[in-house]
């Protein structure tokens, strides 16, 4: 039997550098996908296909054994097998369309699909939910990239029309509309070119700072920290990676009322406080994506900010439909008067969560 998955990346509405503090997140799955096809094959060996290139590794490969991005499709097996699934050998076909490296979170959508079709193909049964887990695990504990729950669940679960509120205390959700094209509205995705990260040491970094936050509260996370507790973290940066925490989850919750609501195009100011916190007290903006901001903004954008991981990648930009020609041309010239290769800029469509293709 062949399987056949596809699973979308992602765009972060709002709720940055929250979720490994069990706050709340507000993404939405993108068009763009990473399919995986899957076949069993005689054999202890995992052959993985992408783009011409070709990775073989055995199906009991352990952490630290399979690198690049053959990586992520081997920390779905190793994930899958430490939950007690027995992997046969397998071939896996693997095409995509997500941009690379552009905190679009193409590794989750690689996981998602993978994760989704070996479970059809070994009738695991597993609920989208235990999916995104195992594709965390793979994230997590195989490549070793310390991230929280956001980017798989935002994969699996995305529904088209609607941004994901997630709570990443317990992984419980609701679906929020969230209808651009009936609002006379576009979201913007501005791929910066700027290189970006998660596996580095900065990521981890700020994941610290809000752990050694949260511990001076006596808290295990910030998202129980009030904002009377503020003056109690003692250290100066500390407490402003935990003042971002805080008051992005406030945004967040304001963001979901406004939608739920049917006022998308009221966000506009949350987006833009969201970029400042993160730019001044989470530290995680860079020249260019603070350039792509500020272009947008004035030439009329709603409202604008980094998405992602941060120290690169993308920004996105809330934009009247009639603006969309301004907003792009201003990022473009911004960015040519400082030399910089121009950006991709790309509408989002809210689209559909991880499912089976084939
Ligand atoms: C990356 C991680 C996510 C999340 C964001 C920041 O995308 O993969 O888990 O922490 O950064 O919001």
């Amino acid at each position: 039997m062949t399987v056949r998955w596809a699973a979308p990346g992602r765009v972060n509405l709002i709720g940055e550098h929250v979720d490994y503090q069990d706050g709340l997140v507000l993404p939405f799955a993108l068009a763009q996908h990473t399919s995986a096809t899957v076949e069993r094959r005689a054999g202890d060996q995992v052959v993985a296909r992408s783009r011409g290139q070709e990775n073989a590794f055995a199906v009991s490969s352990s952490p630290g054994e399979v690198e690049g991005w053959a990586a992520y499709v081997a920390g779905v097996v190793w994930a899958l097998r430490d939950e007690g699934a027995a992997v046969p050998g397998l071939t896996i076909d693997l095409d995509s369309d997500v941009p690379v490296g552009a905190g679009l979170s193409s590794s989750a959508a690689l996981e998602c699909a993978v994760a989704g079709a070996l479970s059809d193909e070994l009738d695991l049964g597993l609920s989208p939910t235990a999916l995104a887990t195992i594709a965390r695990r793979a994230e997590n504990d195989y490549v070793g990239a310390p991230t929280g729950a956001m980017d798989q669940m935002a994969s699996m679960l995305g529904e088209s029309g609607h941004a994901l509120l997630l709570d990443c205390r317990d992984l419980s959700t609701r679906q929020v509309p969230f209808d651009l094209s009936g609002a006379g509205l576009t979201l913007l995705v501005i791929d910066t070119h700027a290189e970006h990260s998660n596996v580095g040491g900065a990521y981890a970094d700020r994941r610290s700072d809000c752990e050694a936050a949260a511990a001076q509260l006596g808290l295990s996370t910030l998202r129980d920290a009030e904002v009377g507790d503020l003056p109690r973290v003692t250290d100066a940066v500390h407490r402003r990676r935990a003042q971002h925490v805080m008051s992005e989850i406030a945004r967040v919750q304001e963001v979901a009322t406004i939608l739920d609501a049917g006022r998308p195009a009221d966000i506009g100011a949350q987006l833009s406080a969201s970029h400042v916190s993160l730019r001044d007290d989470f530290e995680v903006s860079c020249d260019e994506l603070d350039a792509a901001v500020d272009a947008a903004l004035a030439a009329g954008a709603l409202g604008a900010r980094m998405t992602g991981g941060g120290f690169g990648g993308c920004a996105i930009a809330l934009v009247r439909d009639g603006d969309v020609t301004a907003v792009e041309q201003r990022v473009q010239s911004a960015y040519d008067r400082r030399g910089w290769r121009a950006a991709d800029i790309f509408a989002a469509t809210p689209s559909h969560g991880a499912h089976r293709v084939g």
